[in-house]
């Protein structure tokens, strides 16, 4: 009888994981470890990390499109949930490189979800995005705002959204679509943190500035129509981000779900450079260059319906935290994952 038990509790609990060894893949599976999941991630590497991976997570290197790979994952334990978090997220890679950008970004989520209702999967958690919505002239953005992608990369989430839908209706395949805004910071203790190769994210080349490993920071436009004419964004602490994940697996039981994940508060360039030069004890020159096509002057998240819903709460949300925590990170990895 006690056997029984802890079988059962194995089966109900295994998560299958693509795109784990990844920046926000990586905090949600020591998350769901953690919380007592059983784990699997699938990473084809091309960005992530081996040791990002929790050693109690088996790890599994392949691409997410490969279809007779996920058929013998799936075959080997039944599993609840899929999280699908494997992609390429180069904004501006994907507009000199559209059709690779979706090609690549959309058959993969393709066999996934073909898999995942193949081998009766019941949940499915998409990592989607803000880029899928149209310019809000600095209203907050919610679940049923103007939909229209800024690039390839947005439009192939999408249309992952949309089959997604269609999974649904058909099969029966409960989703979760999180449209994370700007995932930011690391994991407290320091052992994670966020290593990509280009960065493009503005935490990390803050700290690169303030580590000597870049002369300045480059500030696309300091003329829009914001209190300090620099760009406002919502950022997310990944581990509140990995958090909504656990949290939608409580909702995905009789419904397909989306949500915005975002604080509702934004924080200018200018303000994530002074919050940085606190915390980090030293000035981060910065140089101003021409705007950026494509970049809307605000992007902030109402993300209220996720918090309502789910009982989720940020707990991470100060921007003070977030660039602390991406600094302990920094700090005691300099070169990322290598060092
Ligand atoms: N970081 C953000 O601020 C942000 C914002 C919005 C949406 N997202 C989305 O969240 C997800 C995770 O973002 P991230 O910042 O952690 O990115 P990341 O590049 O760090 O992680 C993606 C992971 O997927 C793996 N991967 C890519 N293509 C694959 C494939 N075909 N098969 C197997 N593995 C593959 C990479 O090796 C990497 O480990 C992505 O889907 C991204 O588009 C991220």
């Amino acid at each position: 009888m006690v056997q029984r038990v802890r079988v059962q509790m194995t089966v109900d609990n295994a998560i299958l994981v693509t795109g784990g060894a990844g920046y926000v893949g990586s905090h949600t599976v020591d998350a769901l470890c953690r919380a007592g999941y059983t784990v699997t991630v699938l990473d084809n590497l091309s960005q992530g990390h081996r040791a990002a991976v929790p050693t109690a997570a088996e790890l599994v290197v392949g691409d997410a499109g490969d279809r007779s790979l996920l058929d013998r994952i799936l075959t080997a334990r039944p599993y609840q949930a899929v999280m699908h978090f494997a992609a390429r997220s180069l904004v501006g890679e994907s507009m000199r490189t559209p059709t690779l950008y979706m090609g690549d970004n959309v058959q993969a989520a393709q066999a996934v979800i073909d898999a995942a209702i193949t081998h009766r999967v019941g949940k499915f958690v998409l990592s989607s995005t803000a880029n899928i919505f149209a310019s809000s002239d600095g209203k907050l953005i919610t679940e049923d705002s103007a939909i229209d992608p800024g690039s390839p990369y947005g439009e192939g989430k999408y249309m992952v959204e949309r089959l997604l839908h269609w999974a649904d209706r058909c099969h029966g395949l409960r989703s979760a679509a999180l449209r994370y805004f700007n995932a930011a910071g690391a994991h407290p203790d320091g052992h994670l943190g966020e290593d990509h190769q280009p960065e493009t994210h503005l935490i990390p080349i803050v700290l690169d500035v303030a580590l000597g490993k870049r002369p300045h920071l480059q500030i696309f436009g300091n003329d829009y129509n914001t209190p300090d004419g620099t760009c406002i964004r919502d950022y997310v602490h990944v581990c509140d981000i990995a958090e909504a994940h656990i949290k939608v697996l409580d909702v995905l039981v009789d419904r397909s779900v989306r949500y915005n994940v975002g604080t509702g508060s934004g924080y200018s360039v200018r303000q994530v450079v002074d919050a940085a030069e606190k915390v980090v004890g030293r000035a981060i020159p910065v140089q101003i260059a021409p705007r950026r096509a494509g970049d809307p002057p605000v992007l902030v998240a109402d993300g209220r319906r996720l918090r309502h819903e789910t009982g989720w709460q940020p707990r991470l949300a100060s921007l003070e935290t977030m660039i602390a925590t991406a600094w302990e990170w920094r700090r005691r990895h300099p070169d990322g994952y290598c060092t």
